[in-house]
């Protein structure tokens, strides 16, 4: 190893990983990431797209992302500050927002840029930073980031977090909670209200990040904290993307307004970093007043998940209850997954193979996320060719 040049050292460890079957080859995909589409040059229907409405090919959505290119060009040209915002720019945050139910947003060119971001301009060596030990990885690698005292909690877990907050919270100045609202590799919901009691009793701030609920939960899709009647809490924060159901690209956070104008000054990935450009800021616009007001799109979602989940039970699948388009099915090993993904493959359907790192080892997956452009007999088809779980495997 000591004689091996940098490169060789890549070469070396791409080597490994591909014989581990870690190494991704990037298939392409020719059509919209709609429910059926074209990829590597065949026609599949399609079980990984995160457009969970079906907006990205919406008329309104596209109509408004041509006005958008039209009018403000291609791209915003500068960062926010600069400025790189627009019209549209403080449309979607003052209207995210009032979605939420908070008094400002900040919006930021990308999920992971949102978390990165918020997480060191707000945390340091004196704060503490607790997380589900499921969080996305955007999350984790802003609260490291960050320099605070790291200390996770065990899944979904409110006992667990407060056993944490107990030995932990009196030594730091301020407490942050990270979770998800819907886990975007397991399809499940926080825990939320427990969470909450527990920030509001060890005096903590709970961020939420609801990339996989908002636009799909709650009464009007805000999202998860809709979905169990906690909007308008004060130490709720809220995080989101507008790459999800809005059917663009973009992360915010939501909350207090001298929390936005603390972020929009401190927040490195927000103060340098290219405001996200007009056509997509306007389509994320378009899709949220869909989203908000069409619960048509919402309620097909659902009906679509009751049929899904219920169709993997009966051939003996073990999967989570809650209401989400999310479905795991955990095989374990990577190669059987790989294998299951291919033979579904051999019957039309593309299916994501979710593997080390995004997840676990043992613990690899196949994921399902449905979207309101699937039909009940694609699901049908799809429950037909799976098939049963090979033995052993489960949640
Ligand atoms: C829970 C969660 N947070 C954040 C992100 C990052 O969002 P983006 O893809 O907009 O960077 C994702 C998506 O990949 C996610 O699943």
């Amino acid at each position: 190893m000591a004689a091996m040049n940098w490169l060789q050292y890549l070469e070396h460890k791409l080597r490994a990983q591909e014989a581990a079957g870690l190494l991704r080859a990037g298939p392409v995909r020719s059509g919209p990431a709609r429910a059926r589409t074209t990829i590597d040059g065949g026609r599949f229907v399609y079980w990984g797209s995160n457009h969970y409405l079906d907006l990205a090919t919406h008329p309104e959505v596209v109509h408004a992302a041509q006005e958008a290119a039209a009018r403000y060009g291609t791209g915003s040209g500068a960062s926010p500050l600069l400025p790189g915002k627009t019209p549209l720019h403080e449309e979607l945050e003052e209207e995210l927002a009032r979605w939420k139910g908070t008094e400002a947003a900040c919006l930021f060119a990308t999920g992971y840029q949102a978390n990165v971001g918020w997480l060191m301009a707000l945390c340091g060596p004196r704060d503490l930073v607790l997380y589900d030990e499921l969080v996305h990885a955007s999350l984790l690698d802003g609260a490291r980031a960050s320099g605070a005292h790291l200390c996770p909690f065990r899944h979904a877990d409110p006992g667990s977090l407060e056993d944490r907050l107990r030995q932990e919270r009196g030594r730091y100045r301020f407490a942050a909670i990270l979770t998800d609202g819907v886990f975007s590799m397991d399809g499940d919901l926080a825990p939320l209200p427990d969470l909450l009691e527990l920030a509001e009793r060890f005096d903590a701030l709970l961020f939420v990040d609801d990339a996989h609920g908002t636009g799909v939960l709650g009464f009007d899709g805000s999202g998860t904290a809709a979905h169990f009647g906690l909007k308008g809490r004060e130490r709720l924060i809220h995080i989101g993307t507008t790459s999800k159901a809005l059917a663009a690209e973009g992360g915010f956070l939501a909350g207090p307004a001298v929390l936005i104008r603390f972020l929009r000054n401190r927040a490195r990935s927000y103060m340098f970093s290219t405001a996200p450009a007009p056509p997509v800021v306007a389509a994320a616009l378009a899709a949220l007043r869909i989203a908000r007001f069409d619960h048509s799109r919402r309620q097909h979602l659902h009906r679509l998940g009751q049929r899904l989940r219920q169709g993997l039970r009966q051939l003996g699948w073990s999967v989570p209850d809650d209401p989400t388009p999310i479905v795991p099915l955990r095989i374990g090993p990577v190669s059987e997954t790989l294998q299951r993904a291919e033979a579904l493959r051999a019957r039309g359907h593309w299916v994501p193979a979710i593997r080390p790192p995004t997840v676990p080892h043992g613990t690899s997956r196949l994921r399902l996320s449905l979207t309101a452009g699937h039909k009940a007999e694609e699901i049908d088809e799809l429950l037909e060719a799976l098939g049963p779980p090979p033995a052993g495997a489960g949640r």
